[in-house]
């Protein structure tokens, strides 16, 4: 009995501590939806090669999330997640936000590279796969591709649906929350929506490109719809704004990345 209830107390407080730790990146609910559109949308050639990496237990969607907690041990790896590109800003300058290769932009390309080049070891494959999988949904989070001296909004405390948060945290998850149906059910419908122009559409352009649709979004709907006060509170209008954008980008993410893992493992 006593065992039980120390157990209990060891769960709540873990996950009280997770729901309260500052913006990683999409929560593992965004990330497990990109891979599952991924999932749809690979070749037969591509998934074998993906399975022959990953081996015979593993997914795309169970690696999706690792390059998060590898935080916790490879701290050097914490500014791969996003880019700061000044919010009122409408260009990149990788010079000054994407110091020697710390982004989230220039670790997609590292990553491509190191799947692409025959002389890359197994275990450095197996990891540069899980890094892409990773970053390129990480990328397509709004808030992964802007700063307003905030922390891509980490440092914006807002009321959501009567619960104190941040704007981060509100977009890497908490949007999501709020769309119905939940997991694997969303995620299938959002795949079975996509349009063949679309899908043709949305391969075109550079990492770059990809990376200013995303700041753009944050600039005009992330915070240009955010209430006027100290505190926004956040409701119905903001979640009405939010949801479209959070779906195709979702969407776009799960295209790009089967797009360039089938580019990669040629
Ligand atoms: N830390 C600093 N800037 C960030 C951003 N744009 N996204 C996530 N974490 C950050
Ligand atoms: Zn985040
Ligand atoms: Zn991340």
């Amino acid at each position: 009995m006593r065992r039980a209830k120390t157990l209990i107390l060891i769960i709540l407080v873990t996950s009280w501590l997770g729901s309260n730790s500052p913006g990683l990146a999409w929560g593992p609910e965004g990330h497990r939806i990109v891979a599952v559109i991924v999932q749809m949308n690979l070749t037969p050639q591509t998934q074998q090669r993906v399975n022959a990496l990953l081996g015979p237990y593993n997914s795309i969607a169970a690696i999706s999330s690792w390059a998060d907690d590898a935080r916790v041990d490879f701290p050097e790896t914490a500014s791969w997640h996003y880019i700061d590109i000044p919010l009122d800003e409408n260009k990149i300058d990788l010079a000054s936000e994407c110091p020697q290769g710390n982004c989230v932009i220039a670790q997609i390309e590292k990553s491509e590279a190191a799947l692409k080049d025959p002389r890359t070891s197994e275990a450095d494959r197996r990891v540069a796969l899980k890094f892409l999988v990773h970053f390129v949904a990480d990328l397509h989070q709004p808030l992964h591709c802007e700063d307003n001296h905030d922390k891509g909004g980490n440092m914006v405390q807002v009321v959501f649906f009567g619960q104190p948060s941040n704007l981060h945290a509100v977009w890497d998850s908490g949007i999501l929350r709020h769309i119905k149906p939940y997991g694997n059910q969303l995620a299938t419908e959002l795949a079975q929506r996509i349009t063949p122009g679309q899908r043709q559409q949305w391969v075109k352009g550079t990492i770059e490109d990809w990376a200013l649709e995303s700041h753009w979004l944050a600039r005009n709907i992330a915070y240009k719809r955010l209430p006027q006060g100290a505190t926004p509170e956040l409701g119905e209008a903001y979640l009405e704004a939010a949801t479209p954008v959070v779906e195709i980008q979702l969407e776009k993410a799960g295209i790009r990345l089967a797009y360039l893992l089938s580019q990669a493992l040629q």
